[in-house]
């Protein structure tokens, strides 16, 4: 596992980074979203193949999601060369038999997107991402996450979430970055 900020296996616009920081605090994230999703202040949104892929719990619900937004924007600021990144994230909880169906993060203005994994145990589902979305161009990668890490690329990427095989929980983080003046929320 490495600590430091690289891309990921050679390509320009997808970084990967190893926190043992934040692999720390994943049973916390984890406890945290079964004890206030279904809150009436929690938005879900993205109702996909019955299963509402966006679950929006911030620091109010956990406050160690604080330091997930400290950490994230620090990595987002480095590969941006800005120093003003602020991150609007959701969590997505997979359980035995769910997907994540194909997505882009452009919808908006955002800089740059970001996976961050709380668990991925084995076979719970692997993140496919295109690198380019021009036609004929680019590859489809396969990347299997490790819990700990954060996968950052372009919003403009097309990805997705393979079936979780697995009879256990996976949970990511998604996010999206941008400019402290555009920011909504
Ligand atoms: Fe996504």
């Amino acid at each position: 596992m490495n600590d430091k900020l690289q891309k990921y296996e050679g390509q320009d616009d997808i970084y990967i980074v190893h926190s043992a920081r934040m692999k720390q605090l994943n049973p916390i994230l984890a406890k945290g979203f079964f004890e206030n999703h279904q809150r009436d202040d929690v938005e879900r949104t993205h109702l996909f193949n019955g299963r509402l892929e966006n679950t929006y719990l911030n620091e109010y619900h956990i406050p160690e999601l604080a330091i997930l937004r400290e950490e994230a924007c620090k990595y987002a600021n480095q590969i941006l060369g800005t120093n003003d990144i602020e991150v609007g994230f959701w969590f997505n909880h997979m359980p035995p038999g769910a997907v994540t169906t194909s997505h882009r993060h452009d919808d908006d203005d955002e800089l740059l997107s970001s996976a961050y994994y709380i668990s991925v145990p084995e076979n719970s589902g692997d993140f496919i991402i295109k690198t380019s979305n021009v036609p004929g161009k680019g590859e489809t990668l396969r990347i299997t996450p490790v819990a700990g890490s954060f996968l950052l690329f372009k919003p403009d990427m097309l990805h997705e979430v393979t079936e979780n095989l697995s009879n256990e929980h996976r949970f990511s983080i998604g996010m999206n970055f941008g400019r402290r003046e555009y920011e909504e929320y």
